[in-house]
């Protein structure tokens, strides 16, 4: 069954962890990034996973392959399931990342290019590539090296599993449990659809976190889910 993964986008530990508290459903991963672990570190992973929840960290690892392959055990030190890497950092950088999580729990999930960017940044950088070409060469790259699963918006799913040959975990935020508040996000999906189009991990903030009943609406989303 695909998985629900909560944004827990509070910039105070005080916040999440109230909220955390507050969590029924244990059968969710709580995705954390920038906003608390730069300011809160393994406070905030620890009491995630004493908690018994999932852990994803969304920390982007980009860099050169030996801080590359530190970073990465640092995650695996503190237990995380999941954690985000840049596919543009090179085959090399990957390589060293997967051979880092070697004998753990831990999936290395890869961020193709950033839906902050569009076709013109593509231009200026001498890339010839339309976006889907570039996200299907990347994210082929990554699978292909070894990383577990890829980071992209439900309306590529269909596009990148029908043609990866080999098997991966698509993860996608801009997902929308009903599709009346999009927030910020422009290309959204409803949780069936997503599932439908091949999502595996579907990514939501802010309709769980901003909820007047978080439990309800997990609740409704697992049923979607199934
Ligand atoms: O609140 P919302 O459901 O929009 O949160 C989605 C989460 O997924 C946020 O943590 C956001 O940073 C992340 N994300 C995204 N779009 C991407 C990659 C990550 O919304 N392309």
């Amino acid at each position: 069954m695909p998985q629900l993964a909560i944004a827990l986008d509070f910039t105070e530990i005080e916040d999440a962890e109230k909220f955390l508290y507050d969590l029924e459903d244990k059968d969710v991963i709580i995705k954390v990034g920038y906003s608390l672990f730069v300011k809160y570190g393994n406070a905030i992973t620890d009491f995630i996973k004493n908690r018994g929840f999932k852990l994803f960290l969304d920390l982007k690892l980009h860099d050169i392959p030996n801080t590359v392959y530190n970073g990465v055990k640092g995650a695996v030190y503190l237990d995380a399931d999941y954690l985000t890497i840049h596919t543009l950092g090179g085959k090399q950088m990957l390589e060293k990342a997967v051979e880092a999580k070697e004998g753990s729990n831990l999936k290395l999930l890869g961020v193709t290019v950033l839906t902050s960017l569009d076709e013109e940044y593509l231009k200026f950088l001498g890339i010839n590539d339309n976006m889907q070409d570039l996200t299907l060469k990347l994210a082929n790259l990554a699978v292909e090296t070894g990383i577990d699963g890829i980071v992209c918006s439900p309306q590529e799913v269909k596009y990148l599993k029908e043609n990866i040959k080999k098997e991966f975990l698509a993860i996608t935020p801009g997902i929308r449990p009903s599709l009346d508040n999009n927030d910020d996000q422009k290309r959204v999906m409803d949780v069936r659809t997503a599932v439908k189009e091949g999502s595996d991990i579907l990514v939501i903030g802010r309709p769980i976190i901003k909820a007047q009943d978080p439990n309800k609406v997990i609740k409704e989303i697992k049923e979607s889910l199934r």
